[in-house]
């Protein structure tokens, strides 16, 4: 008898400086997991995913002044009820998930880029049971790269930080992707869409 149990990672997050082109390429990678798994794909993004998360976005992003550790705060409660509501469910299902930013982006924008260092990202995620991601597609681009894509935009709070800001984080993201190369994908995104998005079909294939 034909298996239809899903097989490949279940949990696949994106990653990237804001202006890498994660959410550009998101509906190829959706697209892939539909096409190979029976019980299908849920797509969601940190912070958010829930109605508590999305408002918990809404201070991250858009709150005046927040002590890092506030920040670190907020971003682990958003998670643990995006977690109880959104992904375990779906991963018990056997379905897909496919969130834009995950962990890793709390280890590079808090942990590197607000200087607060792994181990207190470490602790509370071992603390809370986050569930790490099977895959990781990571969107790197140089900071100058990122910054020009989003010249057109209006900056949130953490996209108005300067460029020394952003170096550290992706030097945390590049971190990371070294550490856990069986997990990690890197994804050169600085050349055109098309040449993006070939990269990302052969990261797909690649570790599918
Ligand atoms: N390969 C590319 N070449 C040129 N422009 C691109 C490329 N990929 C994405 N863009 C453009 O750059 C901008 C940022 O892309 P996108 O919104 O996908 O980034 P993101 O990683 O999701 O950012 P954020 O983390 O802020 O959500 C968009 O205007 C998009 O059209
Ligand atoms: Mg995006």
């Amino acid at each position: 008898m034909k298996s239809t149990a899903p097989h490949g990672p279940l949990l696949v997050s994106l990653e990237g400086l804001d202006g890498s082109g994660k959410t550009t390429q998101i509906d190829r990678i959706v697209e892939f997991y539909e096409q190979r798994n029976p019980r299908g794909v849920v797509v969601t993004r940190e912070p958010g995913g829930t109605e508590v998360g999305e408002r918990i976005r809404h201070i991250v992003l858009e709150h005046a002044s927040l002590d890092p550790r506030t920040e670190l705060l907020l971003l682990f409660a958003a998670r643990v009820q995006h977690i109880k509501a959104v992904i375990a469910p779906a991963l018990a299902l056997g379905k897909t998930v496919v969130c834009d930013r995950y962990l890793d982006a709390t280890y590079a924008y808090q942990g590197y880029g607000r200087g607060l260092g792994a181990p207190l990202i470490d602790g509370l995620s071992d603390l809370l049971a986050i569930p790490p991601p099977d895959l990781t597609l990571f969107f790197d681009v140089p900071v100058r790269v990122a910054l020009a894509r989003r010249a057109g935009r209006t900056p949130d709070r953490i996209e108005a930080e300067g460029e020394a800001f952003f170096e550290r984080v992706r030097e945390g993201y590049q971190a990371r992707a070294r550490a856990e190369p069986e997990r990690f994908v890197v994804i050169p995104a600085a050349g055109s869409l098309a040449d993006v998005a070939q990269a990302v079909d052969a990261a797909l294939a690649a570790r599918n």
